[in-house]
Order: C-alpha cells, then sequence, then structure tokens
C-alpha cells in the first residue's frame, strides 16, 4: 500500500491507475478504523480494481464544542489494517494540504444540511459536503462507498453529487452491529462500561418501532413515540432527536410507506451516538443499504 500525504500526488496516482484502466474505489474515513469501515473497503474491492482509502480528520465538520481535538487517531493500527485489505492507496493530507490559509470555497446542501444531524449539530454537513467534494476532486473515484449509519451524511453527499454532477457513483454499506445490537462507530470507544451497556438502548427503540411496523403500524409518530418509550427505559441515555423521515430528502414522513428513515441520536455521558432502521410497508429491515 501506498501512502500518500499531498493533494497533487494523490490526484496524479488516481489519473495514472484511471490510464492503466484501473477502476477507482474510494471509502473516505476519519481513521480510527473498525469492522464498519472494513465492510465498505470491501464493497469498493468487490466492484473496482483500484481502492484507495482516505484518513482525515476534518475540522471543518466538527464544532467548537465537539470532539475534534480528542477524535480517537490510531494511525499506525489502521494502516495495516487497510494493508491486510489491499487497498492500493491510503491517503492521509495533513490539515494546511486540504485548506490552505488561501481557501475560501465552501460546498453546502441547502435544506438537507440543516435536518436531522444538521438541525443538532449546525455546519457539520457543510464541512462533510466541503471535504467530500474535494476528495472526489482529488481521488476522482469511480465509486465511492458510505455507510448507511451515516444515513443523513448519504442523503446530502447524493444530493451534492447529482446536483454538482460528479461523475462518481455512491455506493451505501449496511450497518455492522456489535453482537448486542450497538452500531459500529469510532465514537464507541469514548464509552465507558456503563455506557457502553446503556447505548444498546438505540438498536432495543429502533427495533421495537421496525417490529410494530412489520406488524401494520402505518403512523411515523406512534412509531416514533413507540422508539421514544424504550429509550426513556434508559435513564443515562438523552435522547436528541428521533425521527421519521424520507431517506432521500430527509423531510419528516407522517406515514410510513416505502421505506422511511427512522434515525436516532443520543448522548450516553459526553458520547453522541447515531443509528437509524429503515422501515417498509409491512416489513422492514434494519441498517439496510
Ligand atoms: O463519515 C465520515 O467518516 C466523514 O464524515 C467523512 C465522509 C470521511 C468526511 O469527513
Amino acid at each position: 500500500m501506498e501512502l500518500i500525504r499531498g493533494a497533487e500526488q494523490m490526484h496524479a496516482a488516481a489519473l495514472q491507475a484511471r490510464s492503466q484502466g484501473r477502476r477507482i474505489g474510494f471509502v473516505p474515513t476519519m481513521g480510527a478504523l473498525h469492522e464498519g469501515h472494513l465492510s465498505l473497503i470491501r464493497i469498493a474491492r468487490a466492484q473496482c480494481n483500484w481502492v484507495a482509502v482516505s484518513i482525515f480528520v476534518n475540522p471543518l465538520q466538527f464544532g467548537p464544542n465537539e470532539d475534534l481535538a480528542r477524535y480517537p487517531r490510531t494511525f499506525e493500527r489502521d494502516c495495516r489494517l487497510l494493508e491486510a485489505e489491499g487497498v492500493q492507496v491510503l491517503f492521509a493530507p495533513t490539515v494546511e494540504e486540504m485548506y490552505p490559509a488561501a481557501s475560501k470555497t465552501i460546498v453546502e446542501v441547502q435544506e438537507l444540511s440543516q435536518r436531522l444531524c444538521g438541525a443538532s449539530r449546525p455546519g457539520h454537513f457543510r464541512g462533510v459536503t466541503t471535504v467530500v467534494a474535494k476528495l472526489f476532486n482529488i481521488v476522482r473515484p469511480e465509486v465511492a462507498v458510505f455507510g448507511q449509519k451515516d444515513a443523513a451524511q448519504v442523503a446530502v453527499i447524493r444530493r451534492m453529487v447529482g446536483d454538482l454532477n460528479f461523475d462518481v457513483q455512491i455506493a451505501v454499506g449496511p450497518i455492522v452491529r456489535d453482537r448486542d445490537g450497538l452500531a459500529m462507530s469510532s465514537r464507541n470507544r469514548y464509552l465507558d462500561a456503563a455506557e457502553r451497556k446503556a447505548a444498546s438502548v438505540l438498536y432495543r427503540a429502533l427495533l421495537r418501532a421496525q417490529q410494530m411496523a412489520d406488524r401494520g403500524e402505518r403512523s411515523a409518530a406512534v412509531l416514533v413515540e413507540a422508539a421514544r418509550s424504550v429509550v426513556a427505559e434508559e435513564p443515562s441515555a438523552r435522547l436528541d432527536y428521533i425521527e421519521a423521515v424520507n431517506p432521500e430528502t430527509l423531510e419528516p414522513v407522517h406515514d410510513v410507506t416505502g421505506g422511511t428513515l427512522l434515525a436516532i441520536a443520543a448522548y450516553f455521558g459526553a458520547t453522541r451516538l447515531i443509528d437509524n432502521v429503515l422501515l417498509f410497508a409491512g416489513n422492514s429491515r434494519a441498517g439496510a443499504g
């Protein structure tokens, strides 16, 4: 695996791979890799014969009181995992490389960026779309793979790709869960033992709504309330939001129809975790892509 720090070098390597007829798959990450990331890399690998992964803790997508400084950084271990996955290139730029002092441009998807996590983390999705647009221009992938756990991020990125005519196919990998259902996340590392135990309530809440939808409940309000009451059984959980929305527009829905995103965010101690499930009329699939 080649480690590249410079944007120009990364771009040149990608152009060379393309000129050799390689199909470029790309998985952008912020490092602290876990099974969820590795599953995305395997999706890229299945569709492409040249896979690039980026590790960049993007300051633009963190709010002033968020966890930028303490975000887990496990670079050596990440490199070993990526080597083992047969990744061709790791792009790991510095902040100065991605955001030179003269840089003045941001990319923002209006409206969608204010919904779900965008409402409680102002500026977050603007930071995501700005860095992902830059990464797409640098890496020029044919396929870019994102995780369904960040379902709102997927919606925002798809909209950006459509609106700005990016020539990239967006693939989405299903949520990878621990044995008790907790969705894998780099932020799970922050949890102490009690918080880790409590955090499994998120999946139980989603499952309750999913089971009710499977049995025919269509009212989004009823399903949201059912999930909320499960979270309330865990006193240490502090709910940020739970919403039933259209997975493309992220607009709230009244009724569950052909695929409604039930998304949840909650704090366990200082750690904010998110999860979601897709609900289908008469049948639902947890973490479906
Ligand atoms: O999902 C993430 O890890 C980040 O939001 C991403 C897509 C790598 C952009 O920084």
